[in-house]
């Protein structure tokens, strides 16, 4: 009967330490930490970790560490090139100015003559069909906007110093630099805007000296631009975002700019995180422009999807598509700009004209 007696004892304990020791657990669990997450990482789990990621796990990458060397020709090439116009620089940094005004910039371009007249010519052309002649830069910028005056600045400078892009070089400058100028207004990282129009315009600038001076491969380029980049190292010992990089640079152009251009296609090989390591002060400008330059190759058709890790999509605001960036706001300026190559010889003959 003890025997029995103490076997209950025992039973009922043992049920009251279960129910205490769980009862306790609960109260005792550790809340799952929800660490805040970085604010360019806002992955959910494992699995989207893994996917993003999945695009920086590449056969080849360009080599980060190496300092650029110019092969002899290239060299022979760029040595010829005069330096560009130093507007250029006063002019973008004008344009970072909030308290920017029309009758200031069109003082600085009508001291130019021959940069006034381009201006005019082209503000007046069908291009931008306006109803009514404009006969002065100051208007021009009323009319047009800074930006789009600044372009055609950035536009004449170039052709001055001999790099003349032809029509598809142009329509993705001005596709990128429209792009980015309004990635800039939406994605509320306090980038200055003069910077990002002028990186829009000149970041392939040397792919167009490559292009015009030196032989090509045979059978061409590829169309992936990673795949792109790795040709040109392998075919000219330097590929065009270093080498502008490095014409920027000679032309005296601001630090930032200049690494800018360097690095437009690092995005496609590196995550986010990593590259905001070592490149924290430019990270912003460069995630905007490796992004609309993606974008402006995706509108004119030449690839298709996001090329680039989520993270950086998330990281200047937008989901990783491109519907969510070639939206209706833009795409009546981007289907005007790409009018140039893809119709009639009358639209493309007015950029021709306007020169
Ligand atoms: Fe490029
Ligand atoms: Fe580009």
């Amino acid at each position: 009967m003890t025997v029995i007696l103490w076997i209950i004892i025992a039973l009922a304990a043992g049920a009251a330490l279960t129910i205490m020791l769980t009862g306790f657990g609960k109260a005792n669990k550790k809340p799952v930490l929800k660490k805040t997450p970085a604010r360019y990482v806002t992955v959910t789990s494992n699995e989207e970790i893994q996917s993003f990621m999945d695009v920086y796990n590449l056969e080849w990458k360009p080599d980060r560490e190496k300092t650029p060397e110019l092969p002899p020709e290239i060299e022979k090439v760029i040595s010829g090139i005069e330096n560009i116009s130093p507007l250029i620089t006063e002019l973008s940094s004008k344009l970072n100015d909030p308290d920017i005004n029309p009758k200031d910039i069109s003082k600085i371009i009508i001291q130019d003559q021959g940069l006034t007249s381009f201006i005019l010519r082209r503000v007046n052309s069908p291009y931008y069909g306006l109803l009514q002649k404009v006969d002065n830069i100051f208007n021009a910028i009323v009319i047009l906007g800074y930006n789009e005056i600044y372009r055609i600045v950035m536009e004449e400078r170039t052709r001055k110093i001999g790099i003349q892009p032809d029509k598809a070089e142009w329509v993705h400058a001005n596709l990128t630099s429209n792009i980015a100028a309004y990635l800039t207004s939406v994605s509320r990282l306090n980038v200055p805007g003069g910077t990002m129009v002028t990186l829009g315009m000149l970041h392939d600038i040397a792919r167009n000296i490559m292009y015009r001076s030196l032989p090509q491969p045979e059978g061409g380029f590829s169309i992936d631009p990673r795949q792109h980049l790795k040709q040109e190292i392998d075919f000219y010992g330097i590929d065009h975002a270093t080498l502008g990089g490095i014409l920027a640079q000679r032309w005296s152009m601001p630090g930032r700019l200049v690494s800018c251009i360097a690095r437009h296609h690092w995005p496609m090989f590196w995550p986010l995180r990593d590259l905001a390591q070592s490149n924290n002060d430019i990270i912003k400008e460069l995630s905007i422009l490796a992004i609309s330059d993606i974008a402006a190759k995706n509108f004119t058709q030449e690839i298709t999807g996001p090329y680039i890790g989520d993270d950086y999509y998330r990281f200047i605001n937008k989901p990783p598509r491109m519907d969510s960036i070639l939206i209706p706001e833009i795409t009546r300026d981007l289907r005007r700009i790409r009018k140039v190559t893809i119709d009639s010889e009358e639209t493309s003959d007015i950029i021709e004209q306007a020169v």
